[in-house]
């Protein structure tokens, strides 16, 4: 019963506001009593059948792209808080279009806001996990270390072992603190890098509160069941659905960190409340680390479709192996993931059952992934082969 809370009038624009994230976050503003805007050009990869009818109905929406400088303009005119989520996320083949949405369209964001001298009076800005090389590793030796990316060479030959920078021995996984070097080891990483550091420096000069919360793994309903590129929450529910084995990269046995989309919209609410995270880089996860073959199989688990995951010897350049998030800063803040991963991919399955005609789109784009060297194969194997 908090719809008039004491935030009531407060404004909000919210970037990518029709997508996963976004949109789950502008539910909960206005529950909360915000007036909210969206800023959202549907983009096409992601929203295949047009603007969802998921979208706020009490929200403002504004159909268009940030990259445009009298869109964004228009969308940050009367606004107390941006929360900007809009991206170009996943693996995507593309490089320039990453660095033009989401390096150049916060940029001219920021700009904006500076050159109109607009009242804004924190800007709240979507980062990722991505930002990382490697997760933060435990050597016997030297205790915490931060590995670097593990090489392509040894990739090739199928061993996937994170060693100790200093001596080289096999590290354990340990959560990644925010203090671990920030790497940008693919194209979307890089430009994530770009973004919380455009945004956290922005707000240094400017003396604008700023925060960049790296998310981790995140999903939900609402995640794209069209874009093949990311989540694999999402691809390998469609894949199932399909009659078709979850892929599993590597051995299967790296481990991820995952957010149920919830739970991350409360932690952008939290991060505007609260001045404790100002000028921070901030994680958020569940600081629970799980490999991917046990998300496959919870998922066939759950849905009762009995096809073991497959793992085909391939990996992606430039992957982490394990990354954990350290969530020590946000929970002191006062943060606490609410869904569990077994909770959350029960309510992902509630909802994609509900959703008409569900298409696999994986296949068709790990060739396009492979033809453009994003995803690798392991060498040994493929002289095992025929060709
Ligand atoms: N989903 C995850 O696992 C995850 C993890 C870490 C970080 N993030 C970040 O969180 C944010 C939201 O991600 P999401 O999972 O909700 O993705 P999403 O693709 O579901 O939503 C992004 C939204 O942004 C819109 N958009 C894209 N380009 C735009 C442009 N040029 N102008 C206006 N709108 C544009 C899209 O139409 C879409 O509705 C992104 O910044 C992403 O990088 C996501
Ligand atoms: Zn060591």
């Amino acid at each position: 019963m908090k719809t008039h809370g004491n935030h009531h009038g407060k404004r909000a624009l919210v970037t990518g506001g029709a997508g996963l994230i976004g949109s789950h976050l502008v539910d909960l503003l206005v529950r909360e009593g915000w007036r909210v805007r969206i800023l959202d050009n549907i983009e096409p990869n992601t929203h295949k059948q047009g603007k969802p009818a998921w979208i706020n109905e009490q929200a403002e929406f504004l159909e268009g792209d940030l990259r445009d400088r009298p869109t964004i303009t228009a969308a940050l005119g009367a606004i107390d808080v941006v929360f900007h989520e809009a991206a170009y996320g996943g693996y995507m083949p593309e490089i320039a279009k990453y660095v033009h949405v989401n390096s150049f369209g916060t940029a001219q964001l920021l700009e904006v806001i500076r050159e109109e001298n607009l009242p804004i009076k924190k800007v709240i800005v979507a980062s990722s996990q991505a930002v990382y090389s490697e997760g933060a590793g435990s050597c016997p030796e030297h205790g915490l270390v931060f590995p670097a990316v593990r090489p392509v060479q040894q990739l090739r030959t199928g061993d996937w072992t994170v060693h100790c920078p200093i001596c080289g021995v096999a590290t354990a996984t340990v959560p990644t603190p925010e203090n671990a070097p920030v790497g940008g080891e693919t194209v979307y990483g890089l430009t994530k890098v770009d973004q919380e550091k455009l945004v956290l420096l922005w707000g240094k000069q400017s003396g604008i509160p700023a925060v960049a919360l790296r998310y981790s793994c995140t999903y939900g309903p609402r995640q794209s069941i069209f874009n093949p590129y990311t989540g694999v929450i999402a691809i390998f529910c469609t894949r199932l659905l399909n009659d078709l084995p979850p892929v599993l990269y590597e051995d299967g046995e790296q481990t991820r960190d995952f957010s149920f989309v919830e739970d991350i919209a409360r932690a952008n609410l939290l991060a505007a409340e609260s001045d404790q995270l100002d000028g921070l880089p901030v994680n958020v996860g569940s600081g629970q680390g799980v490999p991917i073959r046990e998300v496959a199989e919870q998922i066939s688990e759950a849905l009762g479709i009995r096809l073991p995951p497959e793992a085909t010897g391939e990996f992606r350049p430039g992957e982490m192996r394990h990354l954990t998030s350290g969530t020590d800063r946000i929970r002191a803040a006062g943060y606490e993931p609410r869904v569990s991963l077994a909770e959350g991919i029960g309510r992902y399955l509630e909802w994609i059952r509900g959703q008409a005609d569900v298409k696999e789109y994986f296949s068709e784009a790990a060739e396009i992934l492979r033809s453009k060297g994003i995803v690798h194969r392991v060498v040994k194997e493929a002289v095992g082969k025929s060709e």
